[in-house]
C-alpha cells in the first residue's frame, strides 16, 4: 500500500470485528509513528495501548458510572468552540445526520443517538483502544505535533490492515481514564483511538464523509 493509498482508505470505522491485534503490530505502528515532525523535535506524544483484559476493564468500569454521570467526567478542554460558526457549524450537522443516517437513527430519536454515541465507550467493539495524551503545560504547537502523530498512526494502521477512529469523546472521561492508566498529574488525554480490523458488514461503516473542494481552502500563487 503506497501513502495515497492508505491516505485515501483511511476512514472513522465505528464497528470492529473481535479478532486480536497482535501485539508487536500495535508496537511496530506506534514506534514507526515516532518519525512523525514536531516542532523543535519536542516529540509531545504520550500514548497508552489497552486490549485484553485491561481494555475490558476499562470499559466496565466506564460503563458502571454512565448511569448516574450520562456525560461523563467534562472535558479538560473546549472539544468545539461554542456556538460553532459557519461553515464549520453545517458540516459538523451534516456529519452527524449522514453518521446516523446509515443505521436508521432519525433526528428525533434522541435515545438511539446516544445508544450509537455511547458505543464511542466500548471503542466500537475494537480489539485494542489506544489514548493520546500531552503534558498539559504544553500549548497549541504541541497539540498540533500530537496530531500529527496520531494521523501517522492512522496511516501506518492502514499499511497493516487495519482500520481506526480517532475519538476525543473519551476526553469526557479524563478522571476515570486517567486513574485507570495511572496516569501522572502532568498529562491530560486528548483522544482515544479505536484499532482494528473493520466490520465489513457493519451499516456503520459504509459513512464516507465528503469534503470542500480544495478551491474553498486553498490559495495558490506564482505557479
Ligand atoms: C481528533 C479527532 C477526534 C475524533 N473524535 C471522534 C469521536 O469521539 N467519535 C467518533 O465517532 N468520531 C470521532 N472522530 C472522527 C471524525 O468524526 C471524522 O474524522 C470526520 O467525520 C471525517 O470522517 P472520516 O474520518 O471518516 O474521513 C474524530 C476525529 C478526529 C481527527
Amino acid at each position: 500500500m503506497n501513502v495515497a493509498e492508505a491516505v485515501a482508505s483511511r476512514m472513522s470505522c465505528r464497528a470492529f470485528l473481535s479478532t486480536p491485534v497482535p501485539e508487536a503490530t500495535v508496537r511496530a505502528i506506534l514506534d514507526a509513528a515516532k518519525q512523525a515532525p514536531s516542532g523543535g523535535n519536542l516529540q509531545p506524544w504520550r500514548v497508552y495501548a489497552l486490549a485484553g483484559e485491561p481494555l475490558a476493564e476499562l470499559i466496565r468500569r466506564v460503563r458502571a458510572r454512565m448511569p448516574s454521570n450520562p456525560k461523563g467526567e467534562g472535558s479538560e478542554y473546549d472539544i468545539y468552540p461554542p456556538d460553532l460558526w459557519e461553515p464549520y457549524r453545517s458540516r459538523r450537522f451534516k456529519c452527524g445526520e449522514d453518521l446516523y443516517a446509515t443505521i436508521g437513527v432519525v433526528r428525533e430519536d434522541k435515545f438511539g443517538r446516544l445508544l450509537q454515541f455511547a458505543r464511542n465507550y466500548e471503542f466500537f467493539g475494537a480489539p485494542v483502544g489506544l489514548f493520546f495524551c500531552v503534558d498539559r503545560k504544553l500549548g497549541l504547537p504541541q497539540w498540533s505535533d500530537l496530531g500529527m502523530y496520531m494521523q501517522t498512526v492512522m496511516l501506518l494502521a492502514r499499511e497493516h490492515g487495519l482500520h481506526t477512529c480517532a475519538q476525543e469523546a473519551w476526553s469526557v472521561w479524563h478522571s476515570t481514564v486517567g486513574e485507570f492508566l495511572g496516569l501522572p498529574p502532568e498529562l491530560m488525554i486528548f483522544s482515544g483511538m479505536a484499532v482494528g480490523f473493520r466490520d465489513e458488514s457493519a451499516p456503520i461503516n459504509r459513512l464516507r464523509t465528503d469534503r470542500a473542494t480544495l478551491e474553498e481552502f486553498a490559495t495558490l500563487r506564482g505557479f
